[in-house]
């Protein structure tokens, strides 16, 4: 017997917070009755639908993408776009983005129909080391970076510290490239970093998750996670947690 918002967001429906909200809107039926009360467990052999349609128990898949820049992270965009999940046209399962990586930026990105292992990640408290690499423009004094070290007051509060590390410089288009690796997921966080100490960011790059990197892939390209390295993040995450 597994609770109703579990087995919702183990079928790919939803996120297991969103699978909550459904059942409190009554859009949840366990056996033809619709359910509001977020405790009820149920059986594998309960007919559970959302919106009347039936969920399906999919196998969870992971993946790991080389977002390329110019894709919104997301399943679907109402304006045409490019989303991450046209990446994906032989995958069946109702695959989605853990988090998001704004329209602009590249790099590494995850996507599951687990949405136990997508809340795992996305949990504030899960620490899981992000690494990003930014062409800012201006050279940046090393106190303004010490600033981003430290942590920096933005409009939502001040960050957590970061690890920030001048790559290289260019003196003469005065642009320079910096790594930074932080923890948290804000909106839009490394751009507003930046900002925050008067750099505009010009091209940004996530080319770490966790132990996860880019390594063997193009941008654009994806592969799928091992069940070793599934096991592996979830430890992670749940350390940090
Ligand atoms: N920080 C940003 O500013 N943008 C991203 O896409 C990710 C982190």
């Amino acid at each position: 017997m597994e609770r109703l918002q579990k087995v919702i967001a183990r079928a790919g429906v939803a996120s297991r917070r969103k699978a909550e909200e459904l059942i409190k809107q009554g859009q949840v039926k366990v056996n033809g009755k619709i359910v509001t009360e977020l405790g009820l467990k149920v059986s594998p052999s309960d007919q559970v639908e959302v919106n009347e349609i039936p969920i399906e128990k999919e196998e969870p898949v992971y993946f790991l993408l080389y977002k390329p820049r110019g894709v919104i992270s997301s399943v679907h965009d109402e304006k045409g776009r490019k989303v991450v999940t046209d990446f994906f046209p032989g995958v069946e399962e109702r695959i989605y983005p853990i988090g998001r990586l704004d329209y602009d930026t590249s790099g590494l990105l995850l996507l599951t129909n687990d949405g136990e292992f997508a809340n795992l990640l996305m949990h504030p408290r899960s620490e899981i080391e992000k690494v990003y690499v930014a062409k800012i423009k201006g050279i940046p004094l090393k106190e303004n970076l010490r600033k981003l070290e430290k942590g920096i007051r933005l409009e939502d509060g001040k960050t957590a510290p970061a690890k920030v590390k001048l790559l290289s410089v260019d003196k003469k288009k005065h642009t320079a490239i910096v790594e930074i690796t932080i923890h948290e997921g804000r909106n839009r966080q490394v751009r507003r970093m930046f900002e925050a100490i008067g750099h505009e960011v010009m091209k940004l790059k996530r080319e770490r998750y966790g132990f996860l990197t880019l390594d063997g892939l193009k941008a654009g390209e994806a592969r799928e996670l091992s069940p070793h390295e599934v096991k592996q993040f979830r430890a992670l995450a749940l350390e940090s947690k």
